[in-house]
C-alpha cells in the first residue's frame, strides 16, 4: 500500500516547496493537494482557514498519508497548532502535520547582518503575528518588520504578475515595508507564491537587501525531520511516485502548476 508524504496548500504556491522537497528527498511517494475551489485563503478568518485545512488535512489521511506538509504560511499560522494540539492529539496520534513557519524562523536571523527582518506575506499571516512571536522565541534580538500583501496572491494565481499592475503594488508593499527600517537588509518570502517574483523583487529594490524564500529552508528542515524521527520515516512507502489533486478543475489546475513547479503535470479532481 502507498503511503506517501502529503503536501498541501490553499493552491498553486506549494508547489514550489514540493519541488525543492523533491529535489533533496527523491525517494519517497508523495500527493499534491491544491485547496483551488476554495482559495486563496489569505484575507479569511482563523476558523474558515482551520476549517478547510482540517478537511483537506483529513483528506490526506484517507489516502494513508502518514506525514503531511501544510506547505502555506496561511494554514500554517492560522490552522496548525488547532490541528496539532487538538485533532492530532484527540484522533490521529500516529499521525504528522508540520508547517512552514516553525523551520523558517529557526533559520532567519542568520541570514541578517543588521538584525532587521522584513516579511512579506498575506494579511491572514500577518494578522497571525506567527512570525514575530516564532522569531522572538530563536531569535530574540531580531527585529522584525512585517508587510501585508494582499493582491500578490491573486495576481500570481491569475499568471498576471509579470505586468506593470503587479509592479505597482509590489513597488507599493516594498516602499511601506523599507520605510519603516532602513536597517532591513533581509526580506523573507513568507508565503509560498512569492518565489516566482522573486527575481522581479531584487531587480525593483535600490540597495544590498538579501530575498529569501523558503522553499529550500523547508526541505533541509524536512531531511533533518526524518532523519530524527524513523518512526515516521519507516512508514513512508518509497516508490518515487507524485500525483497531483486539485479541489477545482484538474485540466485548469494542470495548465496553472508547470508555472510553480517547474515542468507539466497532470491532476485530478476531487470533492472533499
Ligand atoms: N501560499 C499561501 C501562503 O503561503 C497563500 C495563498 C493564499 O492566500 O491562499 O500563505
Amino acid at each position: 500500500m502507498q503511503k506517501p508524504i502529503g503536501i498541501f496548500d490553499s493552491g498553486y504556491g506549494g508547489l514550489t516547496v514540493l519541488k525543492e522537497i523533491k529535489k533533496l528527498l527523491p525517494q519517497y511517494d508523495y500527493i499534491y493537494l491544491g485547496d483551488n475551489a476554495r482559495a486563496p485563503y489569505g484575507n479569511r478568518s482563523f476558523d474558515t482557514v482551520y476549517h478547510y485545512t482540517w478537511q483537506c488535512v483529513q483528506w490526506f489521511f484517507k489516502q494513508n498519508c502518514p506525514l503531511v506538509i501544510l506547505a502555506c504560511n496561511t494554514a500554517s499560522a492560522k490552522a496548525l497548532r488547532t490541528i496539532q494540539q487538538n485533532d492530532l492529539a484527540r484522533n490521529f496520534p500516529q499521525k504528522r502535520v508540520l508547517g512552514v513557519i516553525r523551520p523558517t524562523t529557526e533559520i532567519i536571523g542568520n541570514y541578517s547582518g543588521t538584525d532587521h527582518v522584513g516579511i512579506m506575506a498575506t494579511s491572514g499571516t500577518v494578522n497571525s503575528k506567527s512570525y514575530e512571536i516564532e522569531i522572538g522565541k530563536f531569535f530574540p534580538h531580531v527585529k522584525v518588520f512585517q508587510q501585508a500583501c494582499p493582491m500578490l496572491v491573486p495576481f500570481i494565481e491569475n499568471n498576471e504578475y509579470e505586468n506593470e499592475a503587479a509592479d505597482f503594488f509590489i513597488m507599493k508593499y516594498l516602499n511601506e515595508l523599507l520605510q519603516r527600517s532602513d536597517q532591513i537588509d533581509t526580506i523573507l518570502l513568507a508565503c509560498t507564491h512569492y518565489p516566482l517574483i522573486k527575481q522581479k523583487i531584487e531587480s525593483l529594490l535600490t540597495k544590498k537587501i538579501h530575498v529569501v524564500a523558503q522553499g529550500e529552508i523547508v526541505a533541509k528542515s524536512l531531511v533533518d525531520y526524518l532523519q530524527r524521527h524513523p518512526e515516521i520515516e519507516n512508514q513512508i512507502s518509497k516508490n518515487k511516485s507524485l500525483h497531483f489533486f486539485t479541489t477545482d478543475d484538474a485540466e485548469d489546475f494542470a495548465n496553472h502548476a508547470g508555472l510553480f513547479y517547474g515542468k507539466k503535470v497532470m491532476a485530478q479532481h476531487i470533492e472533499l
